[in-house]
């Protein structure tokens, strides 16, 4: 099947450029000026007309997921419902987080992952290694992951007792990732001082989900964030901070980065819009929608202007979403009489490109800086570069056709992750997907999703690309 989009804008994250794109099976065979292809006199089974639209390289969400049990519950979408949701999106692949849990081995962690996704994935998908107990085996298996191409291991300096890592644990991650060339994920918040905070706070009775914010302070994320990135110097190692949401932190990513260190960043979107007093201070119970770790920052301070600032000046490398949605009935609800049981975790795997979408509208970012920190640098990032990320001759046929003039509201009405509610309710977006193509199959048409569960491919990564 040879697909022929022509009329487009290419977005880039070199910029925008009149082009024609040329799909032939599941990649992409050609790039022509605009005519190009007519005057080769290229034949294509399909001709899409791109007049006014935007033609990008699908969309790469490095940190979600799905089914993961959390706090006596699970995640709320399958690898096939938060699929689905991505394609809606224009998101092509994903990075899911496998878990080891505490007590227990990497392998049948990893493998239970395989089983969830294998079969049901809509779009590509690849794998992230949560170590949830870093010992001498946990250390010899990273080795062979790599080898497997799971290439990057997420740590937690969150969350004692369940996947809490302490600095000795970090530390020999980080020398062993220093040897085999993974990327170190950090999840950098004071676990053990919030856990004190948090108990001081249900012992006075304040257990309204605001009170999550209230105890893990930014000073703590900031705190974590430093530490990580001296372990990551003392060892040696590239490290990766996920969803940074404080500027204390961001500070001392930029610090290092300026330094010329290996230090690298991701924010998600409900940092750069959301807060702590507007949404997870909602009244009565609804602020429970908006649990998550780290948590919603103040208003008052300027976090929001900072990570958007970090996004053009690249201390923030790139956005992902950390989407882990869990449903107001039976899951957050769980949490009714005490904030900390509440499941952590915001839905928002569908949202991605349209929020950062907005960014350009407002003028906090280049259409050019938008690919990239969307599609382009995840994929050089966690080692699917020139695969995905880009639309070049011989990469994947993972094509977005974004009408930039669209306009629609979110809500959970019409969104389509498996959740109760919507984070982002009643937000209005300009700029809308269109059609995706996953691998040349074309996933959304108009609106509607024509794929198929099964599609996605398991996806083998390099090294992070920014280290070679
Ligand atoms: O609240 C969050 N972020 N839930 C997902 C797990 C994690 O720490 O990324
Ligand atoms: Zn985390
Ligand atoms: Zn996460």
């Amino acid at each position: 099947m040879r697909t022929l989009i022509t009329n487009g804008t290419v977005v880039t994250a070199t910029g925008a450029h009149e082009q024609d794109v040329l799909l032939d099976g599941q990649t992409i065979a050609a790039v022509f000026t605009r005519g190009g292809a007519e005057a080769a006199g290229v034949a294509a089974d399909e001709v899409v007309d791109a007049t006014g639209r935007y033609v990008l390289p699908g969309g790469i969400d490095a940190h979600t997921h799905m089914e993961m049990p959390f706090g006596g519950t699970h995640s709320a979408d399958t690898f096939e419902t938060g699929t689905i949701a991505a394609a809606h999106g224009g998101t092509t692949t994903i990075i899911d987080f496998a878990i080891q849990a505490a007590g227990q081995q990497v392998r049948p962690g990893l493998e239970r992952w395989f089983e969830k996704a294998e079969g049901t994935c809509a779009i590509d998908y690849s794998f992230h290694m949560i170590l949830g107990g870093v010992d001498d085996a946990a250390l010899k298996e990273m080795d062979g992951l790599v080898a497997e191409g799971i290439t990057s291991f997420k740590l937690f300096m969150a969350y004692p007792g369940v996947f809490y890592s302490d600095d000795g644990q970090i530390l020999r991650a980080m020398q062993q990732a220093a040897s085999n060339g993974a990327l170190i994920c950090m999840h950098a918040e004071n676990g053990i001082a919030i856990d004190v905070l948090a108990e001081q706070a249900a012992a006075r009775g304040d257990t309204d989900p605001i009170n999550h914010g209230l105890t893990r302070p930014s000073r703590l994320e900031g705190e974590a964030t430093h530490r990580a990135i001296q372990l990551a110097l003392v060892a040696g190692a590239p490290l990766y901070i996920v969803h940074l949401s404080a500027q204390e932190a961001l500070e001392h990513v930029a610090v290092a980065r300026g330094e010329g260190h290996n230090v690298f960043a991701e924010t998600c979107p409900q940092y750069l819009y959301l807060t702590l007093e507007d949404h997870l201070g909602k009244p009565g119970f609804e602020g429970a929608a908006y649990v998550a770790s780290p948590p919603l920052r103040t208003r008052d301070e300027p976090h929001r202007e900072n990570l958007w600032r970090g996004l053009r000046t690249n201390d923030l490398s790139m956005v992902a979403t950390d989407h882990c949605p869990f449903c107001m009935k039976d899951q957050k609800e769980l949490g009714r009489e005490d904030f900390r049981a509440i499941p952590n975790g915001i839905g928002g795997i569908e949202h991605r490109m349209d929020l950062l979408h907005q960014g350009v509208v407002d003028g906090q970012l280049s259409l050019a800086r938008w690919v990239e920190t969307c599609c382009t640098t995840p994929a050089r990032m966690f080692g699917l570069y020139p695969q995905k990320g880009v639309i070049a001759p011989g990469s994947d046929a993972d094509v977005v056709i974004y009408d930039p003039t669209a306009r629609h509201t979110l809500s959970v009405d019409n969104h389509h992750m498996a959740l109760d509610h919507s984070a982002w309710e009643g937000f209005d977006i300009t700029g809308a997907v269109e059609s995706v193509y996953a691998r040349g199959r074309k996933v959304i048409d108009h609106g509607s999703f024509v794929g198929r569960a099964g599609h996605g491919r398991f996806l083998k990564r390099g090294l992070s690309q920014y280290l070679q």
